[in-house]
């Protein structure tokens, strides 16, 4: 780790704490200057009572709301060119994000886009970003503890020409708004509220494990851990545990804020098996950790004792804190293999050649070639824990 190597710090932005926020969208998009939002939610989440809500809120206020979620679970850059679509025809103005990681990739992926005709794969993560827009105000609004996408740009969105998912994002677009409403996330079905809740644990434990010299970041992550280790069997077995839901989405929040240092291997590979199998981001994240912690063992060692004191463990040893996350894993009855998911072997090696192509890879504690990434996949195929 260079301590002495340049950091820019730029975040997080305006984020409104607290039961019943959500009521707020409505004053701040007309203080604003809107007068015609769009609401961005996945098909799942379509009918689900909090967008009925958000667009009665919305035209209670004397706004002209239009409603777009023709999105996937693992959103596209179709998807994102037909929101685009919507938004430039509707004579919008705003973006809102209402839903889970899906919702808010796919917001996300159209703001960008919105108003101008610089197509989407130039904003990719890898290439030069492109001149500033003015890009479409955004507000993210998660109804899931999970995805932490809410407090920055980037947003995870399937290639459909080359078969990947890619990152998008531009420097100068972030969210205007983000309102932790933890009322939204009482609705959500047991398997989800754990799988999600999965993907919070991950980000904390990736982010923080990123060789970089971050203390914003890392205290973020550590404080996401803890948060979410005394919340999350809480929220799955007393869903309507409010204060428990406020700690998740905290929880899940501070550790979006901690990957602006980046993720590791999990994401690299759970991102390319939703693409090709449109798997649960959460759910193929839980499946992936214990075998991908068991690999970076070596280079993670100085970080448990750290993240063992924020699970509240007394031994500070790898194997105290593996058998933790272990135990967590099983009380959320997470499945022991990928296949279980409907992951194929025939396309490991097509995975590993993707995942190693993905930035989360290149910022994993342990380098991994393709053939030990290939490893990696069949040991989450045969037993991943
Ligand atoms: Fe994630």
């Amino acid at each position: 780790m260079n301590i002495l190597q340049p950091v820019d710090w730029s975040f997080p932005v305006p984020v409104r704490l607290g039961p019943g926020r959500l009521h707020e969208i409505g004053p701040y998009c007309r203080a604003a200057g809107s007068t015609a939002p769009l609401i961005v939610t996945d098909r799942g989440s379509r009918e689900l009572a909090f967008i009925g809500q958000a667009f009665d809120i919305l035209t209670a206020e004397g706004l002209r709301p239009q409603i777009f979620a023709d999105v996937s679970p693992n959103p596209t850059d179709q998807d994102a060119e037909k929101g685009k679509q919507v938004f430039d025809a509707g004579g919008h103005d705003m973006v809102i994000a209402i839903g889970g990681g899906s919702a808010m990739d796919a917001a996300k992926a159209i703001s960008l886009i919105a108003g101008h005709d610089t197509p989407l794969w130039s904003f990719d993560f890898d290439v030069p970003p492109p001149a500033a827009h003015r890009f479409a105000p955004l507000i993210c609004i998660p109804t899931t503890a999970g995805t932490g996408a809410e407090t920055d740009s980037t947003a995870m969105i399937t290639d459909t020409t080359r078969g990947i998912k890619g990152c998008v994002w531009h420097p100068d677009h972030r969210p205007v708004l983000t309102i932790l409403d933890p009322e939204l996330t009482l609705s959500l079905p047991r398997n989800l509220t754990a799988w999600t809740g999965c993907d919070a644990l991950t980000h904390a434990i990736e982010a923080y494990c990123v060789d970089m010299f971050h203390p914003m970041c890392d205290g973020a992550a550590l404080e996401g851990l803890r948060l979410i280790n005394r919340s999350i069997r809480q929220v799955v077995n007393k869903p309507d545990d409010l204060a428990a839901r406020m700690a998740m989405l905290s929880g899940s929040c501070l550790a979006g804020v901690a990957f602006l240092k980046g993720l590791g291997m999990v994401h690299a590979i759970s991102h390319m098996v939703g693409a090709l199998y449109d798997t649960q981001h959460g759910l193929t994240n839980a499946i992936l950790l214990p075998t991908v912690l068991r690999f970076n063992r070596p280079a993670i060692e100085q970080h448990v004792p750290a993240m063992s004191h924020a699970l509240g463990l007394q031994s500070r040893d790898f194997d105290s804190f593996y058998n933790a996350i272990c135990a967590i894993l099983d009380d959320l009855e997470i499945p022991r293999s990928l296949a279980d998911i409907g992951v194929g072997r025939d396309r490991i090696a097509e995975i590993a050649q993707k995942a190693h192509g993905d930035p989360a890879a290149g910022t994993n504690p342990r380098a991994a070639d393709v053939a030990q990434i290939e490893a990696l996949v069949q040991e989450a195929l045969d037993k991943a824990r």
